[in-house]
């Protein structure tokens, strides 16, 4: 069902001579999920590589402070509009983006109590007696089964839930005989990669060991897609992850979540971020500590 919603939004979309989906064209051509595995196979892009080994102090401008500069040099055609634009941009895909993602993870633990009995138990071994102080960026590394937790929750609601190119040149697909023309509106569903029974098997139960380092290790690189990929994927990924780490860690050594409803009664709604027609329903009963007098 909740492939059929998706999937009739893009068709909604393309049926409309008025509407673009990401602000790309109406001539939509479909090429669903699997285009992507098949075309990239084996393939990786330099800007992941440069995100994983991203480490270590760096010293670089802010980037409010670096697109100031470049507003101020007369050789780049840049103004205050160019700026206000981008701040748009990264507020809106840092917001929605990210308050999907967290409600989803919410909804997750609420239904998957056992689950949520684990994600507090490492927040346990992790804060130990002071349960109520601040999380640290130290606190966050440690927090491993949250991570699963939310990257389990991305794969299987994922906020963006597709996204789209229009190709400038002819494509070759590097998987066969195949040329994608230049022209065609090209649509990734990563709701529908992250589903696919012959790489998650068992797609839709909600597992976080999915993202055990050996289970990560024998899937395709590209076949875990919620930032998308290559040199426009999301680059707010890793402040995401740390905002996600740090709001659900607070929440859930503050409150035991609770859902009134199960993964079945969801009804997805695809309309740019992924969210649920009837709202999130979860509820939250405050943890009780004991006071040192
Ligand atoms: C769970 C949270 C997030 C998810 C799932 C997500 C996902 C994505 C995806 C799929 C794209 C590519 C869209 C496309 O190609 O059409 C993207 C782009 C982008 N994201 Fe995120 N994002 C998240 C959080 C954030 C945050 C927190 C920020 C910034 C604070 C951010 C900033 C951006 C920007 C600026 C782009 C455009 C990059 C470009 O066009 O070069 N995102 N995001």
């Amino acid at each position: 069902m909740a492939v059929e919603v998706v999937q009739e939004t893009l068709q909604q979309a393309a049926a409309s001579s008025s509407t673009t989906v990401l602000g790309f064209s109406p001539m939509l051509t479909t090429l669903v999920g699997t285009l992507v595995a098949m075309a990239l196979k084996g393939l990786r892009d330099d800007l992941d590589d440069i995100d994983e080994n991203d480490v270590g102090a760096k010293r670089r401008l802010a980037l409010l402070d670096a697109m100031v500069e470049m507003a101020k040099n007369p050789d780049i055609e840049w103004n205050e509009k160019d700026i206000m634009d981008e701040v748009n941009t990264i507020m809106f895909e840092g917001h929605d983006t990210t308050s999907a993602g967290s409600s989803f993870a919410l909804c997750m633990m609420g239904i998957h109590k056992d689950i949520q009995a684990k994600v507090f138990a490492e927040q346990k071994a992790i804060f130990g007696d002071n349960m109520l102080r601040d999380c640290t960026f130290a606190d966050t590394m440690e927090m491993k089964y949250l991570e699963r937790v939310i990257l389990e929750t991305l794969r299987l609601y994922p906020p963006v839930p597709l996204i789209a190119r229009r190709l400038d040149y002819d494509l070759k697909l590097a998987s066969g005989p195949y040329t994608v023309p230049k022209g065609t509106t090209v649509i990734v569903l990563q709701y529908c990669v992250h589903r696919r029974p012959d790489i998650y098997p068992n797609p839709t139960k909600f597992d976080p060991d999915n993202f055990l380092p050996e289970r990560m290790a024998n899937r395709h690189y590209y076949s875990f897609i919620p930032f998308s990929a290559g040199p426009r994927s999301c680059v707010g990924r890793k402040y995401a992850m740390l905002k996600l780490k740090v709001l659900l860690s607070t929440i859930v050594r503050n409150y035991i979540v609770h859902s009134t409803d199960t993964e079945a009664d969801f009804k997805l709604q695809a309309d740019i971020i992924l969210k649920l027609e009837n709202g999130f329903n979860v509820s939250l009963e405050k943890r009780q500590y004991a006071t040192v007098a």
